[in-house]
């Protein structure tokens, strides 16, 4: 569904991305792992059309998007839900829902079906579809972000450290989403500092360290990789 080939990004003088490839299959849940500043959030941007490659090829599902502007990924099937849970804060959560869904044109009964589809997937976003997005906690809002990705319907979700700030009970709900998720065959790029979490969902993963892909393999074997444990594992639990 995705390849990238050898892509490198710059920020000025500043390499952030070093020829990364990688290949995400359809209905996969692929991971990205790596420290803070590794490039993990700029890959995200670049496959968003967010940020240009100086060099190197995105393609998906069949053609070549590198230059393509960031609207045209959207109407083509690509979603974002970005570091750091960037809802409208002074929507309301169902407007929130609604915003994510404007490429798609729709009439009012779609657009009604599509939020209820994720009001049930997000309960609790249900019972809070009138308030405020800036109201909701720290997971809500995560929830509200992912969801409001979801409404554009995207064939590749893109996460950006969905887990980010959030209390452990909080991570386990928004990791049994992205379980739900896979299991509705939906293809997902994930970048995550909870790599225990995150290389358990994978199919594959990649390790990145500043900007570079060191390791790749399935996700069990990145769970059992003595250098992955030793750095993003805390020694071997
Ligand atoms: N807009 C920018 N201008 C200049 N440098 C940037 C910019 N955005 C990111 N960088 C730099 O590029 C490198 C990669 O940043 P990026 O945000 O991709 O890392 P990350 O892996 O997502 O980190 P984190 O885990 O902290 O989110 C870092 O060194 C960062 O300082
Ligand atoms: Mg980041």
């Amino acid at each position: 569904m995705l390849t990238l080939d050898a892509v490198s990004l710059f920020y000025g003088p500043i390499q952030a991305v070093s020829e990364a490839t990688i290949t995400v299959g359809e209905g996969q849940v692929v991971a990205i792992v790596g420290a803070n500043g590794a490039g993990k959030s700029t890959l995200l941007k670049a496959i968003a059309g967010l940020a240009l490659p100086r060099s190197g090829q995105i393609r998906f599902r069949g053609e070549d998007i590198t230059q393509l502007a960031a609207h045209k990924r959207v109407k083509a099937g690509i979603a974002l839900s970005p570091e750091g849970r960037q809802v409208f804060p002074d929507q309301s959560v169902r407007d929130n829902l609604e915003l994510g869904a404007y490429s798609r044109k729709l009439s009012t009964v779609d657009l009604t079906r599509a939020i209820d589809a994720q009001f049930d997937m997000f309960p609790r976003l249900a019972e809070r579809r009138s308030q405020p997005a800036v109201t909701l906690s720290g997971g809500e809002q995560q929830m509200l972000a992912i969801a409001r990705a979801l409404m554009g319907e995207p064939k590749l979700l893109l996460m950006d450290e969905p887990s980010l700030g959030l209390a452990p009970l909080i991570i386990k709900e928004i990791f049994a989403t992205i379980r739900r998720l896979r299991d509705a065959g939906m293809t997902i790029l994930l970048v995550e500092q909870m790599a225990n979490l995150a290389l358990a969902v994978a199919d594959r993963a990649y390790v990145l360290e500043t900007g570079r892909i060191v390791l790749s393999g399935t996700g069990q074997e990145m769970l059992q990789n003595a250098r992955v444990r030793a750095a993003y594992l805390g020694g071997g639990h």
